[in-house]
């Protein structure tokens, strides 16, 4: 039985290979991208999950989101990801462009539509789905679950508490994490552990194809600033943890825990807190990430994209 998902994303090397990774496995039917600003402005991101649509040759319907936070001014990412959100690669010009339907009309549709099938997997800021859960509550109940990249159970890497894609929307995240939905998370503290190092950026050029080689210079250039800015050797591939999950749960050691989302602006704004300890005594709303197998992560990825010829 395939698993029914919506990638709503924000490309960005890293959201890009999770798009290449989901659409390369048949264990998943992709109803569709929708995109988010995050990395950089929508018009980019957009264009972005387009060029990568292109790049595998896959039939996917692409829908555009919202282009800024809910309440605070909006945050972008391009002393990360370079200034078109996906430098590195050549860029082929898209051939086909978004749908007309809003990508929040579309992800309400597709729940209401497969009750108890849909799995969101957000990848950028949660702005998209908050606004969906918002706009029609009945999806609540209606989604299989949310299986999302963001946050982190150690620190931050936008501000010292605060992971940069519930940074960008912290009252939406808030609106996600207190939805009730069951919710899976991969923070910074699990995907850390899966930097794309030297020998392993060799394994996609290795493919000797054209997406092995597109995966290759992608992480080429989020590498450099990894190496710049944190004296790592390889740049993590954040996002695509949360569709191997889907695919290989076996891979990671998950803790049921209750995680809150800091909305004071502040220190602390944007952190997820997590009741590691269930000091709290409130019941866990989320399954986190602690722990991945990154070897057999890589494995993994190079199988699949290797899956495009
Ligand atoms: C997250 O922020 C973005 O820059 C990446 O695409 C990832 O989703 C990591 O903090
Ligand atoms: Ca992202």
């Amino acid at each position: 039985m395939t698993e029914k998902i919506i990638l709503d994303c924000d490309p960005g090397h890293d959201d890009a290979i999770a798009m290449m990774l989901a659409l390369a496995s048949s264990e998943l039917e992709v109803l569709g991208v929708t995109v988010v600003y995050g990395n950089v402005s929508l018009d980019r991101t957009l264009r972005n999950a387009c060029v990568v649509r292109e790049v595998v040759g896959r039939d996917v319907e692409i829908y555009a989101g919202v282009d800024r936070p809910l309440v605070r001014e909006r945050v972008s990412a391009e002393a990360v990801h370079g200034a078109s959100g996906l430098e590195g690669p050549h860029l082929p010009t898209p051939s086909r462009g978004p749908e007309a339907k809003h990508a929040v009309h579309f992800i309400i549709e597709q729940v209401l539509a497969h009750p108890g099938e849909v799995t969101l997997v957000p990848t950028g800021s949660l702005t998209n789905v908050a606004l969906a859960m918002r706009l029609e509550p009945r999806i609540v109940p209606a989604l299989r679950r949310i299986v999302l990249m963001g946050g982190s159970l150690d620190t931050g890497n936008w501000s010292p508490a605060a992971e940069f894609n519930i940074l960008c929307d912290p009252h939406a995240a808030r609106v996600v994490f207190e939805s009730g939905v069951p919710l899976v998370m991969f923070g910074l503290n699990l995907t850390h552990q899966t930097p794309a190092v030297p020998s392993r950026i060799a394994r996609f050029r290795a493919l000797n194809t054209q997406v092995g080689e597109f995966t290759a210079q992608l992480l080429e250039f989020f590498r450099q600033h990894h190496v710049e800015r944190y004296g790592w050797d390889g740049a993590p591939i954040h996002d695509a943890c949360a569709i191997a999950y889907l695919l290989k749960p076996e891979l990671f050691t998950m803790q049921a825990l209750n995680v809150e989302i800091e909305t004071n602006e502040g220190l602390n704004y944007g952190r997820t807190v997590g009741d590691v300890w269930r000091v709290t005594g409130k019941a866990p709303n989320c399954e986190a990430g602690i722990r991945i197998d990154a070897d057999g992560f890589y494995d993994l990825l190079v199988e699949r994209l290797g899956r495009y010829r």
